[in-house]
């Protein structure tokens, strides 16, 4: 009956659950036995020590419609721990960077794309826009995976940030264990007009982008590979869609309680000011100089919760945690405060929080309607 609880149920009953039977404790969720981990040292041996041993996903929590989870459960997020698992990860991450993921070049992508951010935020002083942080962080990602950019008002951004919100509310709520259908045949469509773009006007070996890569990629492999054509559009998917709403619900978050306690939001600034002083612009090294704003982030990411339980885990053989027997196959749902989780599936991105969180307190003073009643 844990859909017909209230939101923040699960959150007393797993505070319950750790005073009775501490760090390490199962609980069937449905039909299957899942194992709740907390606390620094249990989950250092799960997630660090051994992380190979839970670095699986279940391929049978969501109650998905059969061709979406077989479309879903051979990309990345939502792949189990194998070999095709491994060559995406790989391959992603290796991209990424070549494209600037936690390099200067990308810092030049996310403050290029803060510019349209202010402008929008200036001609929208006095109104509240929900989707301006979506717009800028799937901005961000659509440079490095299509090589460019969309203004806010088209159709490929509107189309995609509504896709992306709705089906994060359906992902993250109770219902999601009963039954789970995503909204992405909207998406799919796009990527796929995207893709034929893309190979009618690539130059081979000379990529432009992500999808160049891959394309590319396929160009090189055998019918073995587990890169094929049919997963190109679920592994941009799985690269945008986590980017997205993660950064910019822990964005709104931010902005939200930098409202609610003005003191803080005016100390940030102080700080930022005087970091910035004779710059025109924040890098991410600056963070070194910036302790108060940086621990203002961190509280932000804890309180944002984003994904509060993190992405089930699961074993992959049989094996121990804090000397507790866990045989192959079983659920492990870290509960320790790690937004971006830890090990080999850790996930990808912190430098767009900080720069456009410094780049927006420089610029502007967020303040709570007068006229609005508090937020709850
Ligand atoms: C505030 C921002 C973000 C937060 C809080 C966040 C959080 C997380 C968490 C908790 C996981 C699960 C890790 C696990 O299973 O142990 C994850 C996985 C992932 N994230 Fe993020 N993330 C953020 C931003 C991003 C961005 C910007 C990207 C893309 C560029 C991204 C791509 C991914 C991918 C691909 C995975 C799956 C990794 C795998 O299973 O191998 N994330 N993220």
């Amino acid at each position: 009956h844990v859909c017909f609880l209230h939101p923040a149920m699960h959150l007393c009953f797993l505070l319950h659950s750790l005073k009775c039977y501490g760090n390490v404790y199962s609980l069937f969720i449905g039909p299957r036995a899942a194992v709740v981990i907390n606390g620094a040292q249990a989950m250092k041996e799960a997630m660090i020590t051994k992380a190979a041993d839970f670095a699986g996903r279940p391929q049978d929590i969501f109650n998905f419609n059969c061709h979406l989870w077989l479309l879903l459960s051979k990309r990345m997020v939502l792949a189990d721990y194998g070999a095709s698992w491994k060559e995406h990860r790989r391959f992603a991450l290796m991209t990424l960077r070549n494209f600037g993921l936690g390099k200067q070049s990308m810092e030049q992508r996310i403050l290029g794309e803060m510019q349209y951010t202010m402008e929008t935020l200036k001609r929208s002083i006095g109104k509240h826009s929900v989707v301006m942080f979506h717009n800028a962080a799937s901005n961000i990602i659509c440079q490095v995976l299509f090589g460019t950019r969309y203004d806010y008002d088209d159709n490929f951004i509107k189309v995609v940030v509504q896709c992306f919100k709705e089906n994060s509310k359906i992902a993250n709520g109770a219902w999601a264990m009963v039954s789970h259908n995503m909204f992405v045949s909207e998406f799919i469509k796009l990527a796929t007009c995207l893709i034929t773009e893309h190979k009618e006007t690539r130059v081979p070996g000379q990529p432009r982008d992500f999808l160049d890569c891959y394309l590319d990629e396929l160009d090189k492999v055998d019918d073995c590979s587990s890169f094929c054509e049919d997963r190109l559009i679920m592994f941009v998917l799985d690269l945008h869609f986590p980017g997205t709403d993660t950064t910019s619900n822990t964005l709104l978050t931010g902005f939200l309680y930098l409202m609610t306690y003005p003191h803080i939001h005016g100390r940030c600034q102080q700080e930022i000011n005087q970091v910035l002083e004779k710059k025109d612009h924040a890098s991410y090294d600056d963070r070194r100089n910036m302790p108060y704003t940086q621990a203002v982030i961190h509280e932000v990411q804890r309180i944002a919760n984003t994904v509060p339980l993190s992405v089930y885990h699961c074993t992959t053989k049989d094996t121990k945690l804090m000397g507790y027997f866990l045989p192959k196959g079983e659920f492990a749902k870290p509960d320790a405060f790690m937004p971006f989780s830890a090990g080999p599936r850790v996930g990808l991105a912190p430098m767009a929080l900080f720069l456009i969180m410094v780049t927006l307190l420089r610029r502007f003073k967020f303040i709570w309607p007068e006229d609005a009643e508090q937020p709850d």
